[in-house]
């Protein structure tokens, strides 16, 4: 049987089809190390396991759960914003638990996006933004974020892509997220307050993706900080990062009720609620005070050095206030482009790291290392490069 036509120009995911070659390589042993996908290599705070393991131990927590999640869950998430965010949400109408924000992105697609209406993507961005939105039939709007304008959005340019908008479209998604992915880029109070003012003048609906707030960042924002944001944006997090959690998928969505309800319509006909067990569980893990983050980011804190001296060695160009779990890093001027230096760097010296241009044509030009592996894996890496004979700059390994 043929595959359905809204499957044309989707492909695998790049992480789903890369990570079986580097299967295969180290099946002919290879031993490869990745320094590719964001996926936290350490566990949960304890606690958060204790719950686990003492609720799913109990006879009463096997059956099905509410579509909107358990109210403690969304209890729990409201009183996160309000200690971390400042941002005061009712738990009941303004936030869904989601099986991971990246769930979200496919729910709020589906549910707002009708054939040949026009979805704002940036370029570079999350693979899933684009994938969600052809999925839903969407026209994409790919809008370019540049180094010389820190990766800002240049709202004169996306002006001229809303010329694209189906005459019956009343509006648009626009999906933005700092700290942005892949770029670490950090948001400001202006960039919130621009982005809203553009969306209320130009009727767009922004989806605002915000999971990498507390990674490598002291004072986590949220768009939802701003006056009246409710009217204009829907905001997507995740335990994924800040919790270490990437594998237990809790996310969640907070916007205006009716926004809630919308999406609730779609979700509630895909999915059913989450185990309860992992719902108790993330909400001790949103209850965990300020040194929790500041662990984990000491951690992430000490190989983003390692990860800068192997940057160097390579002759790479990058800026040291990035926030998230990644560093992103333009690739010296004799290298092609980001996927010559992985290719480069995957066959000649066994590392794995991930060619920038698989975000958008914008990110041709970069690689993006992931902080996801241990620093003596790193300076592993280091050591193959120096042996690989593709250090650059002169240094002690
Ligand atoms: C920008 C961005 N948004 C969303 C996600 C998905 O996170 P989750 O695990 O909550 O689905 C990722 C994961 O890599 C991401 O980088």
């Amino acid at each position: 049987m043929n595959t359905a036509k809204r499957l044309e120009g989707i492909g695998e995911y790049y992480f789903s089809t890369k990570l079986r070659e580097i299967e295969e390589l180290n099946r002919a042993g290879k031993n490869i190390i990745s320094l590719g996908i964001g996926s936290p290599d350490q566990a949960p705070h304890p606690e958060v396991i204790r719950i686990l393991q003492e609720e799913s131990s109990k006879a009463n927590t096997h059956a099905y759960q509410s579509y909107k999640g358990s109210p403690v869950l969304r209890k729990a998430m409201a009183a996160w914003y309000k200690q971390y965010y400042k941002v005061d949400l009712d738990p009941e109408k303004e936030i869904l638990p989601l099986a991971g924000s990246k769930e979200g992105i496919m729910h709020i697609c589906m549910t707002y996006v009708n054939p040949g209406d026009l979805v704002l993507i940036p370029n570079p961005g999350y693979p899933t933004y684009q994938s969600a939105a052809k999925l839903a039939g969407a026209v994409l709007g790919s809008y370019e974020l540049k180094e010389e304008n820190n990766w800002l959005p240049d709202f004169d340019a996306i002006k001229g892509l809303l010329d694209r908008r189906q005459a019956s479209q009343e509006e648009v998604l626009m999906f933005v997220n700092y700290p942005q992915m892949p770029t670490g880029q950090l948001p400001t109070k202006k960039l919130f307050a621009d982005l809203i003012q553009f969306a209320r003048d130009n009727r767009i609906l922004l989806v605002h993706d915000n999971p990498y707030s507390f990674i490598l960042n002291d004072e986590p924002m949220s768009i939802l900080q701003e006056e009246g944001a409710t009217d204009q944006v829907i905001e997507l997090n995740s335990l994924s990062k800040s919790h270490n959690m990437a594998g237990w998928r809790v996310g969640m969505m907070m916007a205006s009720a009716k926004h809630i309800e919308n999406v609730l319509r779609f979700k509630s006909n895909m999915d059913s609620g989450m185990f309860l067990p992992v719902q108790l569980a993330a909400a001790r893990a949103l209850a965990l005070p300020p040194s929790w983050y500041q662990e984990v980011n000491d951690l992430y804190r000490r190989r983003k050095l390692a990860v800068e001296v192997l940057l160097d060695g390579l002759g790479c160009h990058y800026s040291k206030s990035q926030a998230g779990l990644f560093v992103w890093a333009r690739v010296p001027q004799d290298v092609a482009d980001g996927y010559a230096l992985s290719d480069l760097l995957l066959y000649q010296a066994q590392v794995f790291v991930t060619p920038g241009g698989i975000f958008g044509s914008a990110g041709n030009p970069y690689i993006r290392i992931s902080l996801c592996a241990p620093e003596e894996k790193i300076r592993e890496c280091l050591s193959r490069i120096h042996k690989a004979g593709l250090i650059k700059v002169k240094q002690h390994v």
